[in-house]
């Protein structure tokens, strides 16, 4: 990790620690118990470890060739936020394969498929798949960051508090693999084809982990009924809306960058209110 006198100052590492405010973290963790949302965010959070590590293998691997010093210091912040994050991440899905959640398994699927695709021997084509997964980290962030109701949506105080600080630094650096990815040269072409597969395989890995993580819940058996109205009640989730989608899909347009949407005042708010002035995490916030 870098130094914390050199580091970036708009991808700054923060050194923080969740594990106290995890420990009571209930199995249906989700807004009112809400079963359906509590497995899909469990499988997203079981997927961040190996694929930030991935994204971070990505990122070091083009690093020799940034020659432009900002973005040199940009990756550096990138690989310590990431690196936190599935430190952090790790201590949650720990606590939630104590509940029940197949979060090991997922994370061995996906050592597995970024292991696998990694036989690729390209910088480019995995650089061009980091940007891709980064737009959609970016997008779920921006939206948590602007929606109450999407905020609302995760009912445990310390794991909203979690997601909102990996949210604030998903915007931070969210064209950091991407500038990366320019930097060497990526194309368009190969740049928005990466997107498509990673639209493909998102959906289907969320959904078929989703449906096996709740079909491995004794609950979802017992209250069938709850499991109907609950995914009912996903098609009205702030994470679905048709604004969150058409901004999903803006990164299949040529000549896109992150940069496009400005969310600097957002990250300004977001720092004073997890911060504060003195850098420290601030105590819990209500949402
Ligand atoms: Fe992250
Ligand atoms: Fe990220």
């Amino acid at each position: 990790m870098v130094s914390l006198e050199t580091q970036s100052a708009a991808v700054p590492t923060r050194p923080v620690e969740f594990d106290s405010w995890l420990s009571d973290l209930p199995k249906h963790f989700a807004a009112g118990g809400d079963i359906v949302m509590s497995h899909v965010l469990a499988v997203l959070s079981s997927v961040f470890p190996d694929g930030e590590d991935y994204f971070v293998r990505s990122v070091e691997a083009g690093r020799p060739q940034v020659t432009d010093p900002q973005l040199r210091a940009d990756v550096d912040g990138f690989v310590g936020q990431e690196s936190m994050h599935g430190r952090e991440h790790r201590v949650l899905n720990e606590r939630l394969a104590e509940l029940g959640y197949p979060t090991n398994a997922i994370g061995a699927y996906v050592r597995w498929l970024f292991r696998t695709r990694e036989r690729i021997k390209n910088k480019r084509l995995h650089l061009a798949f980091t940007a891709a997964l980064e737009h959609y980290t970016a997008t779920l962030a921006e939206t948590l960051l602007n929606d109450p109701d999407a905020r609302g949506e995760i009912g445990h105080p310390g794991a909203r508090y979690l997601l909102m600080w990996h949210a604030l630094e998903e915007a931070e650096h969210k064209a950091v693999a991407f500038d990366v990815y320019r930097a060497l040269g990526g194309t368009e072409r190969m740049r928005i084809a990466a997107m498509w597969v990673t639209h493909v395989l998102f959906v289907l890995e969320t959904g078929l982990w989703s449906a096996i993580s709740l079909a491995m819940d004794p609950a979802a058996w017992r209250h069938p009924l709850r499991v109907a109205r609950s995914v009912w009640r996903l098609r009205r989730s702030p994470f679905t809306r048709p604004a969150a989608i058409r901004q999903l899909f803006q990164y299949n347009r040529r000549g896109f960058h992150p940069n496009d949407r400005d969310t600097t005042e957002l990250i300004t708010e977001w720092r004073a209110k997890l911060f504060g002035s003195d850098g420290e995490l601030t105590e819990l916030l209500a949402s």
